[in-house]
């Protein structure tokens, strides 16, 4: 897995492409993902507006062409995801363009353009469905960390695409990351036995931290994808999560204490 070539878009799942790039310069790594499913294309946080380059062309590698992109997904709001949406309409150029988020999140991307048609999710049953039958199903988890924030569920193979959700803060990026036992098995205050510095979960414990805005927030995120039967969790920060991995740091994180706002009461 650690000899892939990030220049290239790489499937990861039956149709699913990450079309994100290894950005050494950041800590914080965006992971836009577009599934492919017979003449059409979704995708999934298409990213920046300075990642717009690097993410187009690996779409374009993928060999698609830019019209069989039928939907943005957006599960949230923010610039890391949303930035690059001009830039898509434009090279997609489709009049059939139609944007997927819920109504909290619509309030602030009509701010980035206001070209393509949007779809409330709530109106089609949380359920986006190909030509083909194949189901993508969106799972709300609000305030985590926008009120409007959803994850999105592709049932064909079985990844579950979470957004901020299980992101992270790490220089030392790989697509796929493992996470063994022996950090599984620590505890939240300490994130591992050995090296906190080496243990992938440092990094995920500080982004959640820093970014979602209290514990009960969380708890409430994981109750919700806690009957998700996920394979993967692919979220948009940090790197791919196995099934095994994912379970585990799902149970960590409805437990993470000094989460958000919780920090700040602490000190008073
Ligand atoms: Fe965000
Ligand atoms: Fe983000």
């Amino acid at each position: 897995m650690n000899d892939l070539d990030y220049s290239r878009p790489i499937e990861i799942g039956d149709g699913v492409f990450w079309v994100g790039f290894n950005d050494i310069e950041s800590g914080l790594h965006c992971n836009p993902f577009l599934i492919i499913d017979g003449d059409e294309a979704i995708l999934i946080d298409g990213g920046s507006r300075p990642d717009f380059p690097q993410v187009m062309m690996k779409i374009l590698k993928t060999g698609i062409a830019p019209k069989s992109i039928v939907g943005l997904i957006y599960q949230h709001y923010d610039p890391d995801l949303c930035g690059s949406l001009p830039n898509l309409e434009d090279l997609i150029s489709s009049p059939e363009l139609k944007i997927y988020s819920t109504y909290e999140n619509h309030m602030f991307i009509r701010h980035y353009s206001s070209a393509s048609q949007i779809v409330n999710i709530r109106t089609i049953d949380c359920i986006f469905k190909f030509k083909s039958g194949r189901k993508l199903r969106f799972i709300q988890t609000p305030f985590a960390h926008a009120a409007g924030s959803f994850v999105t569920f592709d049932e064909k193979s079985g990844i579950l695409f979470t957004s901020d959700l299980f992101g992270s803060l790490n220089k030392d990026w790989q697509l796929y990351q493992e996470v063994g036992d022996r950090c599984l098995e620590s505890n939240n205050e300490t994130a591992c036995h050995s090296n906190s510095a080496e243990c992938p979960l440092t990094g995920i414990y500080a982004f959640h931290r820093m970014n979602f805005p209290s514990r009960s927030v969380l708890e409430y995120a994981m109750q919700t994808i806690e009957n998700v039967d996920f394979a993967m969790i692919a979220p948009q920060h940090g790197s791919l999560l196995d099934r095994k991995t994912g379970r585990a740091i799902m149970h960590k994180l409805a437990s993470l204490t000094g989460v958000g706002i919780e920090r700040y009461l602490k000190k008073q």
